[in-house]
């Protein structure tokens, strides 16, 4: 401690000292990257070493020295880093019995990954065909080749594959040593979501026990009109399209249309206006661009260098930013002036500003910038997922068009005519209910998650070691014939006729919505959402896959229509 304290203070004595200032942007670079470990007795040396060989001219030769030293170390910690830790990394895996390709210098897989990719991206689907090829074809080859427990090389950093539902949980459960992967992610994901999804332990606690009530089901019970007026927009739109009771839309983009709408009305009281579109439309741009860079590897600080990429990034999330910040300021001043427009998002994640218990603690800055992440947060999680969720069920009921008619059947029986849902309706539609979980299973929008372990931990008999990261497929677990049976890549939404412990063989294997701790908390919100939507478009409009649709299932965050979604409808009583 005394140690710190005597190297920072030489630090200050010297803070103007052209080379220190030199020394300490290196020190800043390697603190940043967070892989490499900045030489930190150097500015201490340095000075001692300047004070004994006097000045010689304004570069003198301690700073040569010292340069020299920090470029030895760094050379030294690069080679560590692209040859031998990799290579310790990969005897001990294979030591505990994981297979995969043995490292190769500096790139690892990241070519190969590349090129599975372009070549799944490059042809279609049929409409029965499993989407796991095209989703993730590496890691289906790499498990098809190595087995359920597997590894791969993203650059020299491996990812470890596991494919056991058993170990899945394990690691879901397990939050405190499998945490979320924020530290190594790459700078562009890190700039697209904030708040509680990157918070971890005390921290996360705190925020996810304030934010639960928000998601309770009497809440979610208020916010049905107003989700089914969203609703009620995007289908008008599609009213006007029709000529003689009939037209052709591209939903995809509707849809996405109808859940932001949902999020920025009903969980934060605001309209859904221009500036909110543009919002939404910057994030889908940023989760595009983030997608692109979480598939190569990082080399270290490279996020933090002015490419055009990440001055781009910067600038969308930026403008982000301030949108949200005009946001929690309108918001905040309502509160100083005593207006309170009920308890939605906004006020729950400003709470803690007005934590009397708290109050001499609290640091506004962090306070508000917290809010700003989560606003990003739940904005990008509320309408990416939902809307690819929708477009799927949209599509997979033109093809299975006997379950469109079974789904229409029950919405008339509960409904008749009417057209506004009750809370106790959206409750009362079951087929709807197994219509989606079906979607979810055979199309789940986030298809994978990822976790980085924060101490050596074991896992069954393995022990993995500390920052691996380890991916879970789960697009892939959720079409198991040893889990689902042998039509598990058969779209039946009566397997979930009796609850999804029942569809999945009495195996805890549905996990669209995540599991454990971490588990999704919009959820509910989701499912209220999604049978809304469909029980009104069932009321309103057949539909079937128009001539243009191509059949291109494709991962981007989420897993969506690489080409839209094209689709024929037919307005129920005008044609
Ligand atoms: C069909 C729709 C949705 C799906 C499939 C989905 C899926 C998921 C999954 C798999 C996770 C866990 C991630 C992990 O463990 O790493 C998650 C977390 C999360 N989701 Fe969702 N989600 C959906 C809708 C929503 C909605 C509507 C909201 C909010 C408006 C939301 C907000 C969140 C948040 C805040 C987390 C992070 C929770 C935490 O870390 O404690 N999601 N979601």
């Amino acid at each position: 401690m005394s140690e710190i304290i005597r190297r920072n203070s030489v630090e200050n004595i010297f803070v103007g000292d052209p080379s220190v200032t030199i020394l300490l942007a290196f020190r800043r670079y390697f603190v940043i990257t967070g892989r490499l470990k900045f030489p930190t007795d150097i500015i201490y040396r340095h000075k001692l070493l300047s004070a004994s060989c006097g000045s010689v001219g304004k570069m003198d030769l301690s700073i040569v020295i010292s340069l020299l030293t920090i470029f030895v170390v760094w050379l030294w910690q690069v080679f560590n880093w692209v040859w031998l830790e990799p290579r310790k990394i990969e005897k001990f895996l294979r030591k505990q019995g994981f297979k995969g390709n043995s490292y190769k210098f500096l790139f690892g897989d990241t070519k190969e990954i590349a090129e599975s990719y372009k070549e799944a991206h490059s042809k279609p689907l049929g409409l029965h065909d499993d989407i796991v090829p095209r989703v993730m074809p590496f890691v289906l080859k790499t498990i098809n080749t190595y087995g359920k427990n597997s590894f791969a090389w993203i650059g020299p950093r491996p990812r470890v594959y596991i494919s056991d539902a058993d170990f899945m949980r394990e690691v879901l459960t397990k939050h405190l040593s499998f945490q979320k992967n924020f530290r190594v992610v790459n700078k562009i994901y890190k700039l697209l979501v904030g708040g509680i999804v990157e918070f971890e332990e005390e921290k996360w606690t705190r925020h996810r026990m304030k934010l639960n009530p928000a998601f309770h089901l009497d809440r979610l019970k208020h916010m049905c009109p107003i989700v089914q007026t969203c609703c009620e927009t995007i289908l008008n739109d599609w009213k006007k399209k029709m000529k003689n009771g009939s037209g052709v839309v591209d939903v995809f983009h509707y849809l996405e249309a109808y859940t932001g709408s949902a999020v920025t009305t009903a969980l934060f009281s605001h309209p859904f206006d221009a500036e909110m579109r543009k919002c939404f439309h910057l994030l889908r741009d940023l989760s595009l661009m983030a997608n692109i860079a979480v598939k190569t590897f990082d080399i270290p600080g490279k996020g933090y260098l002015p490419t055009p990429a990440h001055r781009k990034a910067k600038a969308m999330e930026a403008e982000v930013r301030q949108s949200f910040r005009n946001m929690v300021n309108d918001r905040l001043k309502k509160r100083r002036a005593g207006i309170e427009d009920g308890r939605d998002l906004f006020d729950l994640f400003l709470d803690e500003l007005y934590d009397e218990n708290n109050a001499k603690q609290v640091d506004i800055e962090s306070i508000v910038d917290d809010a700003i992440g989560n606003c990003k947060l739940f904005y990008f999680a509320g309408y990416e997922t939902t809307s690819n969720l929708l477009v799927w069920t949209m599509v997979n009921l033109a093809i299975h068009e006997d379950w469109q008619t079974r789904g229409r059947e029950e919405v008339f029986r509960i409904l008749g005519n009417r057209k506004k849902l009750q809370p106790d309706d959206v409750s009362q539609l079951k087929v709807v209910n197994m219509i989606i979980h079906e979607v979810l299973r055979l199309f789940p929008p986030v298809f994978e998650l990822s976790r980085v372990v924060e101490e050596d931990t074991k896992l069954g008999n393995y022990i993995i070691p500390k920052d691996i990261l380890i991916q879970l497929p789960i697009a892939m677990i959720h079409r198991k014939p040893e889990i689902w049976g042998e039509d598990a890549h058969l779209f039946k939404p009566e397997r979930f006729a009796e609850g999804v412990l029942k569809a999945a063989n009495g195996q805890a294997a549905f996990m669209p919505f995540g599991w454990g701790p971490r588990i999704c908390i919009g959820q509910n919100f989701a499912i209220m959402e999604a049978k809304i939507f469909v029980a009104t478009l069932l009321q309103t409009f057949t539909w079937e896959l128009s001539p243009e649709y191509t059949h291109a299932p494709y991962a981007a965050f989420t897993v969506q229509p690489q080409h839209g979604a094209p689709l024929v409808l037919h307005e129920i009583g005008q044609s």
